[in-house]
């Protein structure tokens, strides 16, 4: 009741989620109070942690740094504080690079029997019998809706012009945008499950430009998303390493033509 009134007013829900993640932000950071005035535009409309909100910042620095070519993509937006964080870092940089927000905008769909431990959760859990390949919505992890994430965008200044939102499920969203999406620079995928992380790296790895980062969010917290991403790893061999954000947050780059390379030294080496 309480915990539903605070967060019925934006600033005061606002301000109790930031003093309860204080302690999480890395302050030390050069530039961590400009980043953290950003971050409080976007903050009641993500669920990332601190740091990995700081890591969506190195992240824009890193590929603006380097140059690398490409639009800015999210798998997963839920209410569309991160890919809005994403943007708003980018613009300063004066780039000409469009964002992308793909959601059902409705919740995450089905897990299948590759969730594992999410799948055999949610069938005990009397939550339906599930057909793989059916995509039905659950009820889970639902943010806003489209046209609320369309004024919360225009609200905190993120280019309506420049910005594209995919409504629907990823299998059907994806590869349909992909007669639109020539090149990405950074490719963050935070879709929770098995499928939705694969049909993401499937169709969209293949024009992030080499040095671009793809991030997933999901790797170390549900074991099907992180199946996903060494089927993918494996199948394509790419040995670029893994680098953790946190206990759940990865990333790693594309490696440039025929080279393996680490997003770690490619991240660190442009911060200094
Ligand atoms: C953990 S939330 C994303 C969190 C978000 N990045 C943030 O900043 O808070 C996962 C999102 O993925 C979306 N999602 C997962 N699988 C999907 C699919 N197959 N198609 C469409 N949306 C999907 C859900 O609707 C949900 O909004």
């Amino acid at each position: 009741m309480i915990a539903r009134w605070v967060k019925s007013n934006e600033n005061l829900y606002r301000t109790a989620k930031l003093l309860r993640d204080i302690g999480g932000f890395p302050m030390r950071q050069p530039g961590s109070l400009t980043r953290m005035v950003t971050i409080w535009k976007i903050y009641t409309k993500t669920m990332l942690p601190p740091i990995r909100l700081f890591n969506i910042c190195d992240a824009v620095e890193s590929i603006n740094r380097r140059g690398i070519p490409g639009d800015l993509v999210e798998c997963g937006v839920w209410s569309g504080g991160s890919i809005a964080l994403m943007a708003l870092w980018d613009l300063r940089q004066n780039s000409d690079r469009r964002y992308h927000a793909f959601d059902s905008f409705e919740g995450l769909p089905p897990p299948i029997p590759a969730d594992n431990e999410v799948f055999e959760s949610f069938t005990s859990g009397g939550q339906g019998s599930i057909v793989s390949g059916n995509l039905t919505w659950t009820g889970l992890c639902q943010g806003d809706g489209a046209d609320t994430v369309r004024a919360f965008f225009s609200r905190v200044g993120v280019p309506q012009n420049r910005t594209v939102l995919h409504v629907g499920w990823f299998q059907n969203t994806v590869p349909a945008a992909t007669a639109d999406i020539h090149s990405i620079s950074i490719l963050r995928i935070d879709g929770d499950w098995y499928d939705s992380t694969k049909t993401c790296l499937d169709h969209l790895y293949d024009v992030v430009s080499p040095g671009g980062l793809i991030i997933i969010d999901d790797y170390g917290t549900f074991s099907g998303c992180r199946k996903a991403v060494d089927e993918f790893r494996e199948q394509r061999n790419i040995e670029a390493s893994i680098e953790y954000i946190d206990d759940g947050c990865v990333q790693f780059a594309k490696p440039a033509n025929n080279e393996q390379s680490s997003s770690t030294n490619i991240v660190n080496a442009t911060l200094s």
